[in-house]
C-alpha cells in the first residue's frame, strides 16, 4: 500500500510553520497581485519578506513580471500579507497548487481577500487603462480546486456561490476611487486555462455567456476563498481590448505596459480600499 497523500490542512500546518520561524503576525487582509502589481508589495512597512522556496508546498511562478515572495507586513495601518507572484494553471500547475498561496494566507488569519489580475476587455463598456470591480466570475477553467476529497476542517463539501464578491467591499472600493477622484466599472470576469489568447469568435461566445472581462487567473482563488469563508474583492486592470474588439493582435509585453501605466491607480485604490478597513 502506497502512503495517504498529505491533506491539503497538513501542507498547510507545515508551510504556516516555515512562515511563523520568520513571523508571528497575522494578517487581517490576504493581497494577491497581480501582473505589474507585485511591487506594492515592496511598500508595505513592517515588512517580513519570505521568498516561496523557503515556504513547503509553495510553488514558483516562471512568468515575467512575477516575483515569488510571501511579504507579511502593515499596508495602511491594516495587517496584511500579500503574494508578490503567484502561480497559473497554464504552467501546469495543479489546481491546488494554485490555490495554495492564497489558503495560506487564509490559514495565516486573514478572512478578506483582495485579489488583482490584468484582463483584456469585452464589455462596451470598458476601455483601456480602467479598473473594474469583479460582480462575478465564469470559471470556464474547466478545473476546481474542490475537487477530490474535501477537506472539512477548511470548508464545506459543496460550496455556495452566490455571492463570490463581496458587494460591501465593492462598494468601499467605489467610494476610495471617488474620493480619489477617479471612476471604476463594474463586470463579471471570465476565467480561461490560457496560456493562448482567446481567438475572436471565444471573445464573442464569452461575450454572449456575459463575461465583461476575461483573463488566465483568479476563478480558482476565489473559489477556495469561498470555502474557507473569506470575503473576496476583485479587481481587474483592463489592459487592452480583448481580441477581434481592438485594432493588434495581443502580446504579453503590451499587457505588462499597460499595467505599468495603471499601477500608481490601481495602488491608490488599494490604498483607499485598505484605509476603509481599517
Ligand atoms: N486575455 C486573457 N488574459 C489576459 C488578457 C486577454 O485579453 N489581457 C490580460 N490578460
Amino acid at each position: 500500500m502506497t502512503a495517504p497523500e498529505a491533506s491539503q490542512l497538513d501542507r498547510l500546518k507545515l508551510a504556516a510553520e516555515d512562515v511563523r520561524k520568520h513571523t508571528d503576525r497575522v494578517p487581517k487582509v490576504a493581497l494577491v497581485l497581480g501582473s505589474g502589481l507585485g511591487a506594492y508589495a515592496d511598500s508595505v512597512e513592517e515588512k517580513v519578506s519570505i521568498p516561496y522556496t523557503e515556504i513547503r508546498g509553495m510553488s514558483m511562478s516562471k512568468v515575467e513580471g512575477h516575483a515569488g515572495n510571501l511579504v507579511l507586513g502593515t499596508a495602511e495601518g491594516v495587517s496584511v500579507a500579500a503574494m508578490q507572484g503567484r502561480v497559473h494553471l497554464y504552467e501546469g500547475h495543479p489546481a491546488e497548487d494554485v490555490v495554495f498561496g492564497l489558503r495560506l494566507m487564509l490559514h495565516l488569519g486573514a478572512k478578506t481577500v483582495i485579489i488583482t489580475n490584468a484582463a483584456g476587455g469585452i464589455g462596451d463598456h470598458l476601455e483601456v487603462g480602467d479598473l473594474m470591480l469583479i460582480e462575478d466570475q465564469l470559471n470556464l477553467t474547466g478545473r476546481n480546486p474542490l475537487v477530490g476529497v474535501n477537506e472539512d476542517a477548511l470548508g464545506p463539501r459543496f460550496v455556495d456561490m452566490t455571492t463570490p464578491f463581496d458587494e460591501e467591499l465593492r462598494g468601499l472600493a467605489e467610494e476610495g476611487a471617488k474620493a480619489l477622484g477617479f471612476g471604476v466599472k463594474r463586470g463579471v470576469y471570465a476565467g480561461l486555462l490560457g496560456p493562448t489568447y482567446e481567438t475572436p469568435a471565444e471573445i464573442r461566445m464569452l461575450k454572449t455567456l456575459g463575461g465583461d472581462a476575461v483573463g488566465m487567473s483568479t476563478v480558482l482563488e476565489v473559489v477556495a476563498a469561498r470555502h474557507m469563508g473569506a470575503r473576496v474583492l476583485g479587481i481587474s486592470c483592463i489592459t487592452n481590448k480583448a481580441a477581434g474588439l481592438g485594432h493588434e493582435t495581443l502580446d504579453h509585453e503590451e499587457v505588462q505596459e499597460v499595467a505599468k501605466q495603471v499601477r500608481e491607480r490601481f495602488v491608490s485604490l488599494l490604498g483607499a480600499v485598505l484605509r476603509r478597513l481599517l
